[in-house]
């Protein structure tokens, strides 16, 4: 029998859980062995459900094609068969929180690339480089649901991938006030060309919920464990305008820097290619070598050429210069839907496998 933690994805059928299914072929850990969707795919093969909607660049793996779709909702049936899940369904925000616990309360953790419990006072939101030590308060949250094994852990969201990783390289010169743009990929809304031709040579000013979770998300990822709960952090102020472009994988952020104690472009260029956290020092599997690449290059970082950098797990930094109202400015660029969704995921689940929380039933 296969040594590897038997993975269930729910919401496989869906544009980010096709991208976990991709993501998990071969890996050295973790096995999929049972897929979960809606009620509309549940009975089918994983073929036949996806059918014409297959989203990757790589075909899909044959190990997958004939697994029977199981329906999300039959919580114990899905749970029963696999050590943890990595969630990415699409339901209502309610139905979502609900269901996750449920699948907790079966003693199978969750790893969630959902937004529903990012702000859940005692469910780790992470990114494995940044605030690994927050994975603590998993004791506490087990404590609430009553559960040995069972957890939710989740990953922020896409949007921030892009200049959270950058400002905590620099946080020792105390960044203040943060001014972003994005420009974000349709992937992010789970669409190709194909299916929003509308996208084409156009830019949507709105992401609903987006701004808002751009500017807060980081900071509950500095933030303490105290007393059973993440603390948000409260500094540094983010304002952020997040606009749709027309791109198909890979967000971009211009953004705008004021700090309390003033670095040179030397000091700041050296912290980020020197940043490095535990899925470095842990080697885990999915995890880039260089979490930070600074591009010198006056038209660098570039989606196309730069998307997929570090097998679209790191980030691409360029265009530092001073600026005359802030005191630096830069342009970041992250793969939404790798860094930003599945692969965040597939990096935390891999950390939580190192921290002993995930482990074979
Ligand atoms: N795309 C991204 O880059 C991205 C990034 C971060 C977060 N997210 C979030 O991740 C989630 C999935 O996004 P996506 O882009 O992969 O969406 P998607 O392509 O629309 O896939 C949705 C998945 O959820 C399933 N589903 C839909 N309605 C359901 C229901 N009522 N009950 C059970 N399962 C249901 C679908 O199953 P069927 O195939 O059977 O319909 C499918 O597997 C969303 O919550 C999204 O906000 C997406």
């Amino acid at each position: 029998m296969s040594e590897k933690l038997k993975v269930g994805i729910l919401g496989g059928t869906g544009m980010v859980g096709q991208r976990f299914i991709s993501l998990l072929e071969n890996h050295p850990w973790f096995e999929v062995t049972t897929i979960a969707a809606s009620p509309r795919s549940a009975g089918k093969s994983y073929e036949e459900a996806v059918g014409g909607r297959w989203k990757m660049t790589s075909p899909m793996p044959e190990a997958v094609k004939k697994i029977t779709v199981m329906n999300v909702n039959e919580v114990e049936k899905v749970a029963a068969k696999v050590d943890f899940v990595f969630s990415a369904v699409d339901m209502t925000k309610e139905e979502i929180k609900k269901i996750e616990e449920e699948y907790a309360k079966t003693e199978t953790p969750v790893v969630s690339n959902n937004s529903a419990h990012r702000w859940t006072p005692d469910v780790p939101m992470v990114v494995p480089e940044i605030n690994p030590e927050h994975m603590q308060v998993i004791e506490f949250q087990k404590k609430r649901l009553g559960t040995t094994r069972g957890f939710v852990a989740v990953k922020p969201n896409c949007s921030i991938q892009s200049y959270a990783p950058v400002l905590t390289a620099w946080k020792e010169f105390e960044p203040t006030e943060v001014v972003a743009t994005t420009y974000q990929a349709i992937s992010g809304a789970g669409k190709t060309f194909k299916d929003w031709p509308e996208m084409v040579g156009n830019i949507i000013p709105y992401i609903g919920g987006e701004e808002e979770k751009s500017e807060k998300e980081p900071l509950r990822i500095w933030g303490k464990l105290e007393n059973g709960v993440i603390v948000p952090a409260v500094s540094p102020v983010i304002t952020c305008q997040c606009v749709r472009v027309p791109v198909l994988n890979g967000h971009t952020a211009a953004v705008f820097v004021k700090f309390n104690k003033k670095p040179t472009k030397e000091q700041l260029i050296e912290k980020l290619v020197n940043f490095k956290g535990v899925p470095q020092e842990l080697e885990l599997p999915s995890a880039p070598k260089q979490f930070i690449q600074y591009l010198e290059e006056d038209n660098r970082p570039q989606v196309s050429m730069d998307v997929d950098y570090e097998k679209g797990m790191g980030i691409s930094v360029g265009r530092l210069r001073e600026d005359t109202v802030y005191d630096w400015k830069f342009i970041g660029l992250s793969h939404n839907t790798v860094r930003g969704a599945a692969g965040g995921a597939v990096l935390c689940a891999e950390l939580l496998k190192a921290q002993g929380y995930i482990t074979k039933k």
